[in-house]
């Protein structure tokens, strides 16, 4: 791994292009780093040590993991820690350390090209997809999913809608107002994304994920309708988290819902949602029903 800067006098100077969240050019390779450039930097998992043979003098290296990926990974993963509250500071280093793993260990499999494509197609469905892998994993953490099992989860949920790649950006940047012809094509993005991922060998535990993550336990959901049981547990755990995460993001197409407003719902809503699924979520972000 290349570091990422050289340093020439008291000046560091980019050894190679360094990407910001965005995937906007943050530094091109031989420009100079500045202070407020540093300070970003060292956000995305560039950091300070000492210079080993220079007790007291301090030089900037780069964390070997940290890419384009695991920047935006990092910066996901605060968002969404302020944005809900989270104050189970624990388990929610245990979902990042086991996403982080997750996207470290995909660079050479063959799905790798899909987590690329998710990161570059429509703005907000990388992060979503990881804001949906950390609760999915948080909310499995509490229940007692072995360390194995909670990397199936979180490679599930983190590609659950990979088959809106194969949806028109037109349709996904939208999503309100549609015909029912555009409607019936973003439902079809389970089964897309299925069908996309079945050749790669990948367990049930994570297919499942992708197929039944809009289902509902009364069968309103789609795209079959599974009731109750028929909806394996990990597609269960999505679903809640695919909720909470994409009501309380804004969109182009609508505001984004307190998150006080997001459990009442869930809660109201019983006979769609696994109530006991709303209150171990609630519990790992530390929620507090307002008295
Ligand atoms: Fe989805």
């Amino acid at each position: 791994m290349a570091e990422y800067f050289i340093k020439k006098g008291s000046e560091y100077f980019a050894a190679r292009d360094i990407f910001d969240n965005k995937g906007v050019l943050l530094l091109g390779k031989g420009q100079k780093v500045t202070a407020s450039i540093e300070n970003r930097l060292r956000r995305f998992g560039v950091y300070e040590q000492e210079v080993p043979d220079n007790p007291g003098s301090r030089q900037s290296v780069a964390i070997p993991s940290c890419d384009r990926q695991s920047a935006m990974l990092y910066e996901t993963a605060e968002e969404l820690k302020n944005r809900l509250n989270i104050r189970n500071e624990r388990i929610f280093r245990v979902a990042n350390d086991i996403l982080g793993n997750i996207i470290f260990s995909s660079r050479e499999k063959p799905w790798w090209i899909y987590v690329n494509a998710l990161c570059n197609y429509v703005g907000w469905i990388y992060t979503h997809s990881i804001n949906v892998a950390i609760i999915s994993i948080m909310i499995a953490a509490e229940m007692g999913y072995s360390e194995e099992e909670l990397s199936y989860l979180g490679f599930g949920a983190l590609l659950h809608d990979i088959g809106k790649l194969l949806v028109p950006k037109s349709i996904i940047l939208r999503s309100e107002n549609l015909t029912d012809a555009e409607m019936s094509l973003l439902r079809q993005h389970c089964e897309l994304g299925l069908s996309s991922l079945e050749s790669m060998s990948l367990s049930r535990e994570c297919l499942d994920i992708v197929a039944q993550h809009h289902e509902k336990l009364d069968g309103s959901g789609y795209p079959k309708g599974l009731k109750g049981d028929e909806i394996c547990q990990n597609a269960k755990i999505a679903m809640v988290a695919n909720v909470i995460d994409e009501n309380s993001s804004s969109r182009p197409y609508r505001q984004a819902l307190p998150i006080d407003v997001i459990v009442w719902n869930l809660r109201t809503e019983k006979e769609k949602y696994p109530q006991e699924l709303v209150a171990i979520l609630e519990k790992v972000v530390g929620f507090r029903h307002a008295s």
